[in-house]
């Protein structure tokens, strides 16, 4: 009896996984995470740049530690797959992606709090459910190095949910 309701509690638990990463937008869930964790150096409050004006003067902003702004949904995307397309998973990949080198990006330690590596973890999740199922691809443009451009194929995965 114990045993059948646990399994069934299971598969509830794993039936609900796919539902919930279709229901990630970016209303309920990205923004939020990323005002708590990010608009501090990545806001108009923080009086960081768009990525247009960032891409002309990087150094003067770097020195005045700011980087493009994240916090409205149109400057964010400049950021999968505008502008500086893949950025924002090469930034904050985990360093288990593919091309990552196996180093997390620089921006991956501010998805927690410090010395909470599951809050980390549990974050960055919630942003690959975002982006879509392969979707999470740290691939630019065009090509680099040993970097091959991001495909169609990858970019259709793309889902973005507002
Ligand atoms: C303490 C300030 C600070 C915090 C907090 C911060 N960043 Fe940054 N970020 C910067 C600075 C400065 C740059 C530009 C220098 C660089 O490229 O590393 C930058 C650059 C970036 C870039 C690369 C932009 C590009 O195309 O060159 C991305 C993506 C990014 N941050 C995302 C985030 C996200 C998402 C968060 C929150 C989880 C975050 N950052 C938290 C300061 C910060």
């Amino acid at each position: 009896m114990i045993l059948k309701a646990t399994a069934s509690l299971v598969c509830t638990a794993l039936l609900s996984l796919p539902a919930l990463a279709a229901d990630v937008t970016y209303r309920n869930d990205v923004a939020p995470m990323l005002k708590k964790h990010c608009y501090e150096c990545h806001s108009l409050e923080a009086e960081a740049p768009s990525m247009a004006e960032f891409k002309l003067d990087e150094e003067k902003y770097k020195k005045a530690k700011v980087g493009p702004r994240l916090d409205t949904y149109e400057h964010l995307l400049q950021l999968v797959n505008g502008m500086s397309t893949g950025a924002f998973m090469r930034r904050l990949d985990d360093g288990t992606s593919p091309y990552s080198g196996g180093k997390p990006g620089n921006m991956h330690k501010y998805l927690c709090d410090k010395d909470n590596p599951a809050e980390c973890a549990a974050n960055l999740a919630v942003l690959k459910a975002w982006v879509g199922e392969g979707g999470w691809n740290l691939n630019r443009m065009a090509a680099r190095g040993d970097v091959p451009a991001l495909t169609k194929e990858q970019m259709d995965k793309l889902k973005l949910k507002y």
